[in-house]
């Protein structure tokens, strides 16, 4: 995820069924109508992307974790993150499912390499003055306006999607306005490649089910 303070670029690619992707461009995740989610505003959207404005949005996430396999590493962080929002912190204090979980990538340089995977939750307002430390975990904050390029896709995320889908993401953005900052934004942050940002499937072995399942990677 690229990181730059107030004009930078965060390439976050959004995935849908192609069909309704423009159609459901600016409409709120289904999820979010239900479990509190960071506010965002889609700036511009066109040809397969849309960029998304965040503000000071606030996550929790893991230490990086080794693993060949983006499903296996984002179940590991999403259990230590669930741990921690059922009170396994230093408040002993149970805080409130919000989505999405968010899933940093930096890959390999081989095929049989581990990658490394931050996974983070978001934090919910009622916490965000004061989230509880918890022991291997990290507060941080996208402290003033963070962009995002976004690719919107849908489904069980496997592990041969998510590079295919940044690449998608990477190729409708070629030419447009968006080009340059994108990549000066991951300029500033070479080693994570991308960010796949989950509304629906980290949650499902934990009591939670959707009829639609959204799943955005954010580059
Ligand atoms: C949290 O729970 C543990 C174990 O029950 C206890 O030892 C500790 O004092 C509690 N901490 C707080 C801040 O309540």
């Amino acid at each position: 995820m690229a990181r730059r303070s107030s004009s930078s670029l965060l390439l976050l690619v959004a995935v849908a069924a192609a069909a309704v992707l423009l159609a459901v461009a600016a409409a709120v995740p289904p999820t979010c109508e239900r479990i509190e989610c960071p506010a965002y505003e889609v700036v511009d959207s066109a040809n397969g992307f849309e960029i998304r404005r965040y503000t000071d949005a606030m996550w929790v996430s893991t230490s990086p974790i080794e693993d060949i396999s983006f499903v296996a590493a984002t179940r590991t962080g999403f259990l230590q993150l669930f741990k921690y929002i059922q009170g396994k912190n230093a408040y002993n204090e149970t805080i409130e499912m919000t989505a999405p979980v968010l899933t940093d990538v930096s890959p390999s340089d081989g095929p049989f390499c581990a990658s490394s995977f931050v996974v983070s939750f978001y934090v919910p307002a009622k916490n965000q003055a004061d989230p509880p430390p918890a022991e291997g975990l990290h507060v941080r904050r996208w402290a003033g306006d963070r962009y995002a390029a976004v690719r919107r896709f849908g489904g069980f995320v496997a592990d041969a999607d998510v590079g295919e889908q940044a690449a998608h993401l990477d190729a409708s953005l070629q030419g447009t306005r968006w080009a340059a900052a994108v990549n000066e934004g991951r300029a500033e942050d070479p080693k994570t490649s991308y960010t796949v940002a989950q509304y629906n499937s980290p949650f499902e072995f934990s009591g939670y089910r959707y009829h639609q399942r959204q799943v955005y990677l954010l580059e």
